[in-house]
Order: C-alpha cells, then sequence, then structure tokens
C-alpha cells in the first residue's frame, strides 16, 4: 500500500454527535492548577493547539489513557471519571504513591532537594540495582523516579536491557525537585475524582469501554529509521505494536467510543488510520536519545469524529 496523497479525508463513524462541541474553552474550565509537563516521566510539548479541531467536551463518561506517561492531555482535560494505564511500574507506583502519600513523598522530596549533588546523583540512581530493590517501600520509589527525573540530563528516561535506570547528571544551576504546589494539585485531583491508576499492557483497559468514551492514545512514536526515543520501557513498542493498536482502534470506532491517537508522522500511519481524519502538527519534541532528533518534528493526530 502507498502512502495516501489526501489523508485528512473524514469518514466520521460519529457524525456531529451532540458529545462534540466546538468549545474551545476547555483549559480554561481546569479546576485543579496542574500545569503542563509537571509530572516526571518525558514529556512531550502537547501537540493539540486547542484551535485545531474541536475536543469533545467533559460529558463524556469516561475517559480512558492507556499510555498514560506524563499524561499532558489528561491534566489539561481533568476528566471526573478516567482510567489511566502504564505498562512502567514505577510511573504507575508514582501515580498511586502522589495519590496516597503525598505528605511523606514531599518529605523525601525535601530531603533530595538538599542533598542534591552530582555524587549523590548517582548514589540515588543506583539504588535499582540493589539487591532488595523490589522490597523497597513505593514512596522512595517514586520520590527516587521524581528527583531523577528532576535532575537527570535532559529529564530523560532510558533505562537499560536489565531494567536499570541509566541517564546521566544533568547540569542545571537549581532544579525544583519538590514543586510541592502541583504535586498537592495533582494529589487533590486523583482523590476528588473517579481516576482509576492501573499498571497493564494497553490492550487490558480496552474491554467493555462504554460507547461515546473518549479514549486518547499517545503510545511509543513509531520510529522507521530508529531515530527517535522510543525506549520507554525496557520492552519497547515496535511495527507489529503499532499493526496491533491500529486493529484496536478500528474496533473502538465501530463500538462507537471516541478515539484519538497521537504518533509520529510516517507513512506507515498514514496507511494504518487512512479511513480516519488525519491531522499533521509540528511539536516541540524536547526528549529524544539523540542530538539530531531534537526539536520540532511533524507528528500526526488521527480522529475518528
Ligand atoms: C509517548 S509516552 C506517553 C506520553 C504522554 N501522553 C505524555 O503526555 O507524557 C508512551 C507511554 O507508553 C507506555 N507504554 C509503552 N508500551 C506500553 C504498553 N504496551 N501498554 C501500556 N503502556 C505502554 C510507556 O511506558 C510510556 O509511558
Amino acid at each position: 500500500m502507498g502512502r495516501r496523497q489526501t489523508p485528512a479525508i473524514d469518514r466520521n463513524p460519529l457524525p456531529n454527535h451532540p458529545h462534540f462541541t466546538h468549545d474551545n474553552n476547555l483549559l480554561r474550565r481546569r479546576k485543579f492548577p496542574i500545569p503542563n509537563s509537571q509530572f516526571p516521566i518525558p514529556n512531550s510539548q502537547f501537540p493539540i493547539p486547542n484551535s485545531q479541531f474541536p475536543i469533545p467536551n467533559s460529558q463524556f463518561p469516561l475517559y480512558i489513557e492507556p499510555f498514560i506517561g506524563a499524561g499532558a492531555l489528561f491534566f489539561d482535560l481533568q476528566p471526573a471519571n478516567a482510567i489511566i494505564c502504564d505498562k512502567n511500574e514505577l510511573l504507575v507506583t508514582t501515580y498511586t504513591v502522589i495519590r496516597d502519600e503525598i505528605d511523606e513523598l514531599i518529605r523525601l522530596l525535601r530531603q533530595h532537594s538538599q542533598y542534591h549533588n552530582a555524587t549523590y546523583y548517582y548514589q540515588i540512581r543506583a539504588i535499582d540495582q540493589s539487591a532488595n530493590y523490589a522490597q523497597i517501600p513505593a514512596v522512595i520509589k517514586a520520590a527516587r523516579l521524581i528527583y531523577l527525573n528532576k535532575t537527570c540530563y535532559n529529564g530523560l528516561y532510558r533505562v537499560n536491557r536489565s531494567g536499570h535506570f541509566n541517564v546521566p547528571v544533568g547540569n542545571y544551576r537549581d532544579p525544583l525537585i519538590c514543586d510541592e504546589p502541583t504535586l498537592r494539585a495533582i494529589h487533590h485531583y486523583l482523590n476528588q475524582c473517579q481516576i482509576t491508576i492501573l499498571h497493564a499492557d494497553y490492550h487490558e483497559v480496552l474491554t467493555n469501554v462504554p460507547p461515546k468514551s473518549l479514549v486518547y492514545f499517545d503510545p511509543p512514536y513509531h520510529s522507521p529509521a530508529k531515530q527517535n526515543f522510543t525506549s520507554y520501557h525496557a520492552d519497547g513498542f515496535d511495527e507489529a505494536d503499532q499493526i496491533a493498536l491500529a486493529a484496536t482502534y478500528r474496533t473502538l470506532s465501530q463500538q462507537g467510543v471516541y478515539c484519538l491517537l497521537s504518533n509520529a508522522d510516517t507513512p506507515l500511519m498514514h496507511e494504518l488510520y487512512a479511513d480516519y481524519t488525519i491531522t499533521i502538527v509540528s511539536a516541540n519534541r524536547a526528549i529524544n536519545s539523540q542530538h539530531t532528533g531534537r526539536g520540532r518534528v511533524n507528528e500526526v493526530l488521527v480522529r475518528n469524529w
């Protein structure tokens, strides 16, 4: 199959549904003061300028983000009823610690802040190599992840084949290691709304999705030349995974679920999502394993409405 010439033909399976409004004021209605890009995991500048196209209003029964990462759209929309999921266990642990153990987390982050220097960084980084790592309390692991993310090179998240974090220390004059107002805002949001946090593979949270729910997919990006940073998890996400994900997207679309997906602007994406509306956006990707790949890159946003 060749590259589709006109990607933005809308074969909308859910035309003109009232759950989609042309309301571009969503971001102004956020209840909890959570700035973008604050969650401790590699994050992009979220590439949906709010005026690009209408985003569903907050009436959808359920919001699901199965590759939550730093949850940029999740924190923007702040849905009242959501399932968030990720395969990265440490990341999911960190979300649950922010929800359940905020005071101890903040105490530990203040401690990291006080002791931070390059030697200390490498000591903390090495904790995941200790024999008893599995037994270490969740709150210590979460504080370590946030500390490393705020102080490592380029805010990168990368593990080696053994699953050990291997990013060198960054060079920041005064890194904000304990952003207490943001962490407390996230804590209140996770507690006051119906948010289910799951450590799972994405497909496990996509059975029995109520029609008219909104699912936002932001998977590891397709990278034919292996140039872009896609190793968020030691398992990776290869082309076969991208093809399987497109099949899931299609199934959900046929079930009347609103689907939105971000990915790299590659020929395979145009081929897999040819039946949906594709918008090409230019996003600022700060996280990349190679210098050449940093900066503005084109991405696709695929929607089924
Ligand atoms: C591109 S990042 C998501 C970025 C996120 N939207 C944000 O704003 O930061 C991809 C995420 O997918 C997760 N992931 C990779 N493979 C997965 C899988 N099979 N199931 C669920 N999550 C997976 C990674 O751990 C990573 O957190």
